[in-house]
């Protein structure tokens, strides 16, 4: 597994480095720029930061917004991953509110599973049989989720469709999440990790403990594309000496 890894002192810092990174893959694309954003207590750091202080220099009227998963739940729910991002980001950038597709949480999951997929298929080009993300931002669950792949649904990693319905295994919450094909398929992965808490599956899979194979975040290695790590300090915490 090849991947850039990258440790910030702050939040702050991990939030500036995202930016120009982020920032630089959308100007230099030629056309447009398909990115999966993630829901998550970092992720809304990070768009709060980047609503903040990258107006201008993202040229933001080449993105097409989609999610890689979104919680099943009236579009006013403060679970909701779209609102989460709208309130703190795209209602704040001067994206194209025509290129926001949003996974709609309030419809039939399966329904909506097979209309996003449609609409991946229709908008986002298409290779080795799946949608080809330029960007997909990834948090990290306590228990190694990824998007909404949940360790008690490890089949979703290899399904052949696009996206399924997901369900968490505390709350039986239903989502709908990409798969992990789509994710690996992507041109560029950004997996983003703060806390303490995650700092054991961190080292356990960066350092392919045996334990990483139970951890959906163990399995996305992009088939051609770029990984990169960013972790504050505590997240890396256990790296530290390996
Ligand atoms: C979701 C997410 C999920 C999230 C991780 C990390 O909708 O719940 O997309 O995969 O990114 O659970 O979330 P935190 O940053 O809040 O720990």
């Amino acid at each position: 597994m090849n991947y850039d890894l990258n440790i910030f002192s702050s939040l702050d810092e991990l939030s500036e480095y995202f930016t120009e990174v982020f920032g630089s893959l959308v100007n230099a694309a030629k056309e447009k720029f398909n990115l999966a954003l993630s829901g998550g207590s970092t992720p809304k750091y990070i768009f709060n930061y980047l609503a903040a202080h990258d107006k201008t220099k993202v040229r933001w009227g080449k993105i097409n917004v989609f999610w890689g998963d979104e919680r099943c739940v009236p579009l006013i729910d403060n679970e909701s991953n779209y609102k989460m991002a709208y309130e703190t980001l795209l209602s704040k950038v001067p994206i194209i509110k025509e290129n926001i597709f949003r996974i709609k949480g309030e419809a039939n999951p399966l329904d909506e599973a097979i209309r996003y997929s449609n609409l991946l298929r229709a908008k986002v080009i298409v290779e080795n049989n799946f949608p080809r993300f330029d960007f997909i931002m990834l948090g990290l669950g306590e228990d190694g989720h990824i998007a909404s792949i949940f360790p008690n649904q490890m089949n979703l990693l290899a399904s052949d469709k696009i996206c399924q319905v997901a369900i968490h295994p505390e709350s039986k919450q239903k989502r709908v999440t990409l798969t992990g094909e789509v994710i690996n398929n992507a041109r560029n992965v950004a997996f983003i990790v703060t806390g303490k808490a995650k700092s054991k599956i961190v080292n356990e899979i960066l350092n392919k403990n045996i334990n990483a194979a139970k951890y959906p975040a163990g399995f996305i290695n992009p088939i051609d594309g770029n990984l990169i790590w960013l972790l504050d300090e505590d997240a890396a915490s256990l790296l530290k000496g390996n």
